[in-house]
């Protein structure tokens, strides 16, 4: 980490220390951060955010010495996810010490904890000296950032922006709870069912507790345009010649005004990474709706046509 970077933690730490909100770069998305252990500083991600009170922030610690404060949790299990997807893309759902408020878990005895991969992240964290709440650094049910810019566009409002680049994984966090049975999925996400498998056994069984999640909305991850899916009934009324197409195999680009190749060869993680930027651009550019393309449901697929679906959601009603 350069010199002039390690000044910019220092100043975004200061912040967070002092009630603020600071964008900062983690391997999936930006995350928006605000002290977890200050309910007025967490109260500020909801209102900036315009997100509803009740879906609840995921806390991002530095040290897995932490889930001893934040949670009450002494299951071995989680501590094997741990170890083998820390720091990473896997959020674990644990029951939440008294030190997490309300507002974080909206009222949830539960509280999605995960320490991403991500140097800035890490840094920032440990130089806060407490763990961090954030959500994705997006207005509620808009497209996930994947850039600094993205969250300077789109969430002027933030007290600082620790600028990392693009973010490497660019889709978020696969959620997780534990049952009796083993392990359940929350949310889809980079980390895959079957990755998961190699440590835990899956429980194919629905989440117990009554959770309203915008993970588990219908619409989320939306564009402000007309956002269609290929192989969609929605997508075949769209004109092309004024119509952006995100590309995942190469073959199906003719005839639209705008093609972003998400992926050159039809490569799932390649997908993953471009494909909300892809979002992003095509929302900024000059096109009236945008088509993206659609991948096999195999892997991280799953998480892809997860996203693709809650962002076409709205426009496949008539006066959604
Ligand atoms: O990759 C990610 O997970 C990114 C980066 C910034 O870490 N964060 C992210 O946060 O995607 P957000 O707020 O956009 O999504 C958080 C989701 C909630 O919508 C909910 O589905 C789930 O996490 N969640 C959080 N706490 C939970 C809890 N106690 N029980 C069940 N689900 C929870
Ligand atoms: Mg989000």
């Amino acid at each position: 980490m350069s010199p002039a970077e390690s000044i910019r933690i220092k100043e975004a730490a200061d912040l967070i220390r002092q009630g603020k909100l600071v964008a900062f770069p983690t391997e999936t998305v930006y995350g928006l951060g605000a002290n977890a252990l200050d309910p007025l500083a967490v109260a500020k991600i909801f209102e900036l955010k315009e997100r509803p009170t009740f879906d609840p922030l995921i806390v991002h610690v530095a040290d897995i010495g932490d889930i001893e404060r934040l949670t009450t949790c002494r299951d071995d299990r989680a501590y094997r996810l741990f170890e083998a997807f820390w720091p990473g893309p896997l959020t674990v759902v644990l029951p939440k010490s008294e030190l997490i408020g309300d507002i974080v878990t909206s009222g949830l005895d539960t509280v999605g904890i995960r320490m991403p991969a991500n140097e800035i992240a890490l840094a920032l964290i440990r130089e806060a000296g407490t763990p961090i709440a954030a959500p994705s650094a997006n207005k509620f049910g808009r497209i996930s950032p994947t850039s600094a810019h993205h969250v300077r566009k789109n969430l002027p409002g933030v007290d600082y922006i620790l600028d990392g680049g693009s973010t490497s994984i660019g889709i978020e966090s696969t959620i997780v709870t534990l049952s009796d049975a083993g392990f359940r999925i929350v949310r889809n996400g980079f980390i895959t069912r079957e990755d998961l498998e190699a440590v835990l056994p899956f429980d194919p069984s629905p989440e117990a507790r009554s959770l309203v999640a915008p993970g588990m909305l219908k619409s989320h991850y939306s564009p402000r345009k007309p956002f269609y899916i290929t192989g969609d009934p929605a997508s075949k009324g769209v004109d092309k010649a004024r119509s952006g197409f995100i590309s995942f195999s190469g073959t199906l680009e003719s005839g639209y005004a705008k093609v972003i190749r998400a992926s050159e060869r039809a490569d799932l993680k390649e997908y993953a990474v471009s494909l909300f930027s892809a979002m992003h651009e095509m929302d900024e550019s000059g096109v009236d709706s945008i088509v993206a393309e659609a991948v096999p449901e195999t892997g991280i697929g799953i998480a892809i046509m997860d996203r693709l679906k809650k962002a076409a959601y709205a426009s496949q009603k008539p006066e959604a």
